[in-house]
């Protein structure tokens, strides 16, 4: 039988770190372990992050800490701002993204994987392909681990960047109405957006191909916090109030049928045409990477917010390292 670490008396805390800090040494797994208070936290600490960037650009706080990133799925952005994250830090990182390169490929299991890695590093980022896998991880390690996605199941990280975003660009998010559309029911980072945005109060739109609702787990939960929320398969009825747009792609790679993808996959496309009937003053998001459900030639219209989301996810991710490894 394993028995669980205790990462509250782990053998690897570090003397002299800010031990009472929240989240010091905690795992991410999910949006659902955060408090508004906790948001507030993590955004104020990446308002930091981004001063310091614009000023020196690479600064010593997370000097000799290392971190594994470890990507058992595709991945550019999330394991790409880790790494540009823990550098600008002063730390260092083992990339671990060809898993087909790795003794994962021999067979390993991923509770070995991890508690050899964290021999090495001083955090684990992970990226898997199976709900609940990161928190299992997690069950075998004593360093803090990071769900970078669970297959269809969360996307923490992502979620905490897109609202960091909708706080940036738009000054609040109390008040607001957010419409998510296209891939609802695969697409794990509205999975955890949704559930994140029940801790303000927002209305929420959802539009999606017939076949790719939002899953009912995430409708009942929005539901119990006293969200109003509403599906539609057309965009016409709901764009012209939305201040924030958040568009998705439609997750070839967890259908089993491919016809059924090439059936749906351009069911939505935002044009310049489309937009017309949006607000002046809303953000068209997007997690990326877009396959063609934003046109290019709205990438210079002013509320295309997806590639400044970007940026803002370097700074939300330094902060959250800077945290778990009690720097912050
Ligand atoms: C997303 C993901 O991996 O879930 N990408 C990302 O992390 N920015 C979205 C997607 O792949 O469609």
């Amino acid at each position: 039988m394993h028995t669980p670490p205790n990462k509250e008396r782990s053998p690897y805390l570090p003397f002299g770190d800010r031990q009472d800090a929240p989240f010091y040494f905690k795992d991410i797994l999910s949006v659902k372990q955060f408090t508004r208070q906790d948001l507030d936290y993590i955004f104020a600490v990446a308002h930091e992050m981004a001063e310091m960037v614009r000023r020196v650009g690479t600064f010593d706080l997370l000097k000799g800490k290392i971190l594994a990133n470890l990507f058992y799925e595709p991945s550019t952005r999330t394991s790409a701002s880790f790494t540009s994250a823990m550098e600008r830090l002063g730390g260092s990182v083992i990339p671990i993204n060809e898993v087909r390169y790795s003794s994962v490929s021999k067979g390993e299991s991923l509770p070995d994987t991890v508690r050899t890695l964290e021999r090495y590093a001083d955090v684990i980022v992970l990226r898997h392909p199976e709900v609940g896998s990161v928190a299992l991880a997690a069950k075998y390690t004593e360093k803090p681990i990071i769900n970078a996605g669970d297959g269809i199941g969360e996307h923490p990280t992502q979620a905490l960047l897109d609202l960091f975003t909708i706080l940036e660009e738009m000054g609040k998010v109390d008040g607001l109405t957010i419409t998510m559309l296209g891939d609802l029911k695969y697409g794990r980072t509205v999975h955890s957006l949704a559930r994140l945005l029940t801790l303000y109060d927002v209305k929420l739109n959802y539009v999606s191909p017939d076949i790719l609702p939002m899953p009912d787990q995430v409708v009942a939960e929005v539901r119990e916090k006293g969200i109003p929320q509403q599906a539609y398969n057309t965009l016409d009825t709901v764009l012209p109030e939305s201040d924030v747009l958040y568009v998705t792609r439609v997750q070839k790679e967890r259908f089993e049928d491919l016809g059924q993808y090439e059936k749906v996959k351009s069911e939505f496309i935002i044009t310049p045409e489309v937009m017309k009937a949006a607000k002046e003053e809303m953000i068209l998001m997007h997690p990326l990477p877009r396959v063609g459900e934003i046109s290019m030639d709205l990438d210079d219209d002013p509320r295309a917010a997806y590639f400044r989301q970007v940026g803002y996810g370097l700074f939300v991710r330094m902060a959250l390292l800077a945290i778990v490894l009690g720097k912050a």
